[in-house]
């Protein structure tokens, strides 16, 4: 069993999650994930490493379906069933490059590890963040302290740009001189970034969710379509070029247990609130 330190709520539904481990620091690295599970019923589910130390990790959800509603209800002090990480491929190093980092809902927490990393390696970094609204922005202070610039994004405009995340992007690079840009969220932020800078030649690299069951490369659940061949999002990613990614073949195998979900999350509250 696997102490919980810390399950705090950032903004409505999402949540900063810090486990006890004095373990996965000594070779965490940006870009990788953790697996946990809130019980012993439960699913093992994915999830971004959002930072770590030498006693903890953390991670920052969305409370979407039955397992990150059990981890929403978790306390300090309260136990997970299990904790497997650091997993997956870090992300990879350059140098010397303009990277524009965006983040959206989780992925805001998600950037946060790639960001510094990315900084400290020589690059000029230039972070946003996007929401439907302000009140949903976060942590815009942690990830200001390794942006060389920052910028918010909202649709409603009630902070920074107006607008969606390809709008803001399509204006930006028209503007400034960017190598490479960055994505980590829902799978519609990383498709519609990869969307918008590829007729523009803008290498784009993309955090991928697809749907784990074991996260160490077994059972073929995680598979994803690249440059037409096929991966293992949870050994050869999480991050690909998003200019190579099938979105369509990605979107529909997401959705492939929406069935099942349901009647997870149904029967779930059923017993829980009567
Ligand atoms: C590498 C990776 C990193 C991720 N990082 C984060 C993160 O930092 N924060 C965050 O909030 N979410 C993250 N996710 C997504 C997260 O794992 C799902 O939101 C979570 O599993 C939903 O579980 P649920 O029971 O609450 O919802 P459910 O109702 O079971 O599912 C809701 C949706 O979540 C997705 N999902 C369900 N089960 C899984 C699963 N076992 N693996 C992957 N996706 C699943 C499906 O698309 C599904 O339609 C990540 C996924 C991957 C693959
Ligand atoms: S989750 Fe099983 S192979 Fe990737």
């Amino acid at each position: 069993m696997y102490k919980v330190l810390k399950r705090e709520k950032i903004v409505p539904n999402i949540h900063h999650l810090v486990i006890e481990s004095d373990i996965i620091h000594t070779n965490a690295q940006a870009g990788e994930f953790i697996v946990v599970r809130a019980d012993e019923p439960g699913e093992r589910i994915p999830l971004n490493i959002a930072d770590w130390d030498e006693k903890s990790v953390s991670a920052v959800f969305m409370e979407i379906g039955t397992s990150t509603r059990k981890l929403a209800a978790l306390k300090a002090g309260d136990e997970i069933a299990t904790l497997v990480g650091p997993l997956g491929k870090p992300t990879e190093m350059v140098e010397g490059k303009n990277i524009l980092c965006i983040g959206g809902c989780y992925g805001i927490g998600a950037l946060l590890p790639v960001v510094r990393a990315l900084k400290k390696n020589g690059n000029r970094i230039i972070t946003a963040i996007e929401a439907r609204s302000e009140y949903l922005l976060y942590w815009q202070e942690k990830l200001k302290e390794h942006s060389d610039d920052f910028y918010e994004i909202t649709r409603d405009g009630t902070r920074g740009f107006k607008g969606h995340v390809n709008d803001f992007l399509a204006g930006y690079l028209k503007q400034n001189k960017v190598d490479m840009v960055y994505v980590q969220g829902c799978t519609y932020l990383t498709y519609l970034t990869s969307e918008t800078t590829r007729p523009l030649e803008v290498k784009t690299i993309v955090g991928l969710n697809p749907i784990m069951v074991d996260a160490t490369g077994m059972c073929g659940v995680c598979r994803v379509i690249v440059a037409g061949e096929t991966k293992f999002g949870c050994v050869d990613g999480p991050e690909f070029d998003g200019h190579l990614v099938d979105w369509q073949n990605l979107l529909s195998r997401r959705k492939i247990y929406l069935k099942e979900e349901v009647y997870s999350l149904s029967f779930y509250e059923c017993e829980t609130y009567g």
